[in-house]
């Protein structure tokens, strides 16, 4: 755990995102949660009754009245860009959650916005910042399995038929895999193959007419170091490759196998909005038990990071590592819920030492995740041209 005083935060939207990292902001010895905005009354109440803090219906009110230091932006994508101007403004350091924003010209108006206020700008959580892939990077700059040369990612998940507000399942509104889940694989994929992206060729699909938005995407991503990932995600609930993990979760819990299908069948005949209601924060105040914390690191599906002397298998525990003469695993500490994103963001915030992913660093990613969208719509290879190098 980093070292310092207390920083105190604000939270601007209350939820799913904050839900999921609530319990490492509880576990984490250097926050104290003293604020929020969000709209929406019941998740205000519950969030004043929970911390005894101060709740406002708009993020200006509370970055002008809720006395904190640093702000955690977990609205909708396409807030992300005004939320941070406001708290730039005011002088907050600013955590945003993934994709940064919906366009490589809002990102650019974050960053100046952040720099010229002298504020902090952390792009996360995305799954980059899970130990396992931390330590495969580790590994690979150190040297000592030579470079990466080819990089293979693989997700299928349930995502489409996940209650969903309407936007999620507009593709002009920032809906859709690609903006909402190729973050996680692109930041992990651009941080192990040296970050700057040179090309993307992919295709997407949405072939769920009942929900016309592209839920699954192959892209070959084409690196300046030499490397190439091939990214793959489907979100149409059938495979899940939870299995190619030992049914461990994306969050790092057991999961249990014997649940296929639940997703789809939830959601049929049913009204998505208060479904999507009913799961808000607010909503699940006193009946929610606290779920039981997770026993492994989060993971985005299998991966297999090829170098020249050794292929890295980074897992929910440990990374495997097939060397040249011999394959052994390397264990990994018990994790501690999204400890690397907040110690990250603290460090930032408090010490100014930026990690990899900063607004330059979301910018680019976002620039990758446009590219696949745009290589499938037209039909050929796209060049990149805002790509940052992992620092
Ligand atoms: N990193 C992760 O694991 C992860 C997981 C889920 C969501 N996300 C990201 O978090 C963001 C939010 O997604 P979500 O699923 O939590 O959405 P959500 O709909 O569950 O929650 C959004 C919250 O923001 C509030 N809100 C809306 N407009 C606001 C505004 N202008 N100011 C303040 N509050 C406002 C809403 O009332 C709601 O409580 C998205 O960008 C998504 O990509 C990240």
């Amino acid at each position: 755990m980093v070292a310092g005083p207390t920083l105190r935060l604000g939270v601007i939207g209350l939820g799913r995102a904050f839900t999921l990292m609530l319990p490492g902001l509880r576990a984490h010895r250097r926050y104290a949660l003293v604020a929020a905005a969000d709209p929406n009354e019941d998740n205000r109440r519950r969030f004043a009754a929970e911390f005894g803090a101060k709740v406002y219906e708009t993020e200006q009110a509370m970055c002008r009245n809720g006395g904190v230091d640093a702000v955690y932006i977990a609205t909708p994508h396409q807030w992300h860009a005004a939320n941070t101007l406001v708290a730039a403004a005011a002088g907050k350091h600013v955590l945003v959650e993934k994709p940064m924003a919906l366009s490589i010209a809002d990102c650019y108006t974050m960053i100046e916005a952040c720099r010229a206020a002298k504020v902090a700008l952390v792009v996360g959580h995305s799954h980059s910042f899970d130990a396992p892939i931390r330590r495969a990077y580790e590994i690979i700059a150190s040297g000592s399995v030579g470079a990466v040369k080819m990089l293979h990612a693989l997700d299928y998940t349930d995502f489409l038929y996940r209650p969903r507000r309407p936007e999620e399942l507009d593709p002009d509104a920032g809906g859709g895999a690609v903006f909402n889940q190729g973050a996680h694989q692109v930041d992990v994929a651009r941080l192990l193959c040296g970050g700057k992206s040179s090309s993307v060729r992919a295709v997407t699909a949405a072939w769920d007419r009942a929900r016309p938005v592209e839920a699954a995407y192959s892209a070959l991503v084409t690196f300046e170091s030499g490397a190439a990932a091939s990214l793959t995600y489907s979100g149409f609930a059938h495979f899940d490759s939870d299995e190619l993990m030992g049914w461990i979760g994306e969050g790092g819990a057991v999961k249990d196998a014997a649940h296929y299908g639940d997703t789809r069948r939830a959601l049929k005949g049913q009204d998505e909005a208060a479904m999507r209601r009913a799961r808000s924060y607010g909503a699940t105040a006193g009946t929610a038990a606290a779920p039981a914390p997770a026993r492994y690191h989060p993971h985005f599906g299998p991966l297999i990071v090829s170098c020249e002397h050794a292929d890295l298998r980074p897992l929910p525990d440990c990374i495997w590592i097939y060397g040249d003469g011999e394959k052994y695993q390397e264990k990994l500490p018990p994790p501690q819920p999204r400890q690397e994103v907040l110690d990250a963001f603290y460090d930032a915030a408090v010490h100014g030492r930026a990690p990899a992913q900063t607004g330059e660093w979301g910018l680019a990613t976002l620039e990758v995740c446009l590219a696949i969208a745009q290589s499938a719509r037209e039909g050929r290879e796209i060049a990149l041209h805002h790509q940052t190098a992992v620092p």
